[in-house]
C-alpha cells in the first residue's frame, strides 16, 4: 500500500481519478472512495446545469481517447448536494472540480463550494466550449479567476493545467499560479483541437468535429510538463500527474518527472474500472523496489539526466 503527500494532505493511495471520469453522481463517486483511490475528483461543475454537446462525443482509440462532452454537469448546486452527501461516506479528500465562465459565476460558485470541498479543482483548460478560448492560454482572464477564487476561500485550490506545447508560455502560467497562491498542479488536461477521421467511412466521427484529445497518445507531453512545473518551482509546489497512465510504470515515469501523485482518466474506461487502481498501486510498488526506492517521495523528480 502506498502513501503520498500532497502538501497538507497525508494519503492513503497514490491516484485518483482524472475529472470528468466517472464522477458526476454520487454513486460512482462512491466507487471511487471505496477503491484504492488516495482522494477523488469530481466531474468540473458549472454555474448552470449541462446536457453537454450532442454525441457522437468521446471515443476509445487503443489507449487513448478524443471527446468533445462539452461539459455535462448537473450545476454546482446539485454537485454540492452531491459533494455534502459523499463527504459523510468517506474521509478522503475531494477535489472538486469547477469552471466559472465569468467572475461572478466563479465568485459565487466557490462560496457555495469552498465549505464542503477538501481542495477547489479550477478547471482552467476545457477544450470543448465553442467560441471560448481555453482560459489558462489567456493570462490576463487566468489571473482574473485566481483572484476571485482566492479572495472568496481559505482552502487550498488547485488548477487543472491544459497542455503546454510553448515553454514561455508555461513559465508565464507559473509566474501568475505563483503569485496567486496556487497549491497544487494537475496537470495535463486533454489536447484541444483533435479530430478522428475514420477513413474507410471518410467521416469526421465526433459531432462536434473537434475534441480533446488523452491517454496515451498525449504521456509524452505531460511528463514534459510536469518536470517543467517541478523544476520551475522546485519541489514546492505538488503536482498531480495526469495523462496516459495505464500502468504503475507509466506513474512511475510521471513520479520521475516529478509528480506526488496521479490521477487515471482514460484507463477507468477499461472493463476493471476503478479497479485499476489497486492494479497500478502493486505495479508501481514492485517499480519502485526494482529502482531501489523504498517509498514514493524518494522517486519524486528523480529522472536522471545527461
Ligand atoms: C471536457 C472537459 C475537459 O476538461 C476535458 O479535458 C475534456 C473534455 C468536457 O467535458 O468537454
Amino acid at each position: 500500500m502506498l502513501r503520498t503527500k500532497l502538501g497538507d494532505f497525508e494519503l492513503d493511495g497514490v491516484f485518483t481519478n482524472g475529472s470528468g471520469v466517472n464522477d458526476d453522481s454520487l454513486e460512482k463517486l462512491l466507487q471511487i472512495a471505496n477503491s484504492r483511490a488516495g482522494f477523488i475528483t469530481t466531474k468540473t461543475t458549472t454555474f448552470h446545469p449541462r446536457a453537454g454537446n450532442p454525441g457522437p462525443r468521446f471515443y476509445m482509440i487503443g489507449n487513448s481517447t478524443i471527446n468533445s462532452m462539452g461539459l455535462p454537469n448537473p450545476g454546482y448546486q446539485k454537485m454540492a448536494e452531491i459533494v455534502k452527501e459523499l463527504k459523510t461516506k468517506t474521509k478522503k479528500p475531494v477535489f472538486v472540480s469547477m469552471s466559472g465562465f465569468d467572475t461572478n459565476e466563479a465568485e459565487e460558485m466557490t462560496r457555495v463550494l469552498s465549505p464542503i470541498a477538501d481542495v477547489l479543482e479550477l478547471n482552467l483548460s476545457c477544450p470543448n466550449l465553442k467560441g471560448k478560448r481555453q482560459i489558462i492560454y489567456d493570462a490576463e482572464a487566468t489571473e482574473e479567476v485566481l483572484k476571485a477564487v482566492k479572495k472568496n476561500t481559505n482552502k487550498k485550490i488547485a488548477v487543472k493545467a491544459a497542455p503546454f506545447l510553448d515553454f514561455a508560455q508555461q513559465e508565464e502560467f507559473c509566474e501568475i499560479a505563483k503569485k496567486n497562491g496556487v497549491d497544487i498542479i494537475v496537470a495535463i488536461n486533454t489536447i484541444g483541437n483533435a479530430m478522428y477521421i475514420d477513413v474507410d467511412r471518410e467521416m469526421i466521427m465526433l459531432k462536434s468535429k473537434w475534441g480533446g484529445l488523452g491517454g496515451e497518445a498525449i504521456k509524452m507531453v505531460g511528463w514534459g510538463n510536469v518536470r517543467r512545473y517541478y523544476e520551475y518551482f522546485k519541489g514546492s509546489v505538488p503536482i498531480v500527474g495526469c495523462g496516459g497512465i495505464y500502468s504503475g510504470k507509466d506513474a512511475f515515469a510521471y513520479a520521475l518527472a516529478g509528480a506526488s501523485a496521479f490521477a487515471c482518466a482514460s484507463a477507468i474506461y477499461n472493463p476493471e474500472g476503478v479497479a485499476v487502481f489497486a492494479k497500478m498501486e502493486k505495479e508501481l510498488e514492485i517499480e519502485l523496489k526494482k529502482h531501489n526506492y523504498s517509498n514514493l517521495q524518494d522517486a519524486i523528480g528523480k529522472a536522471k539526466e545527461f
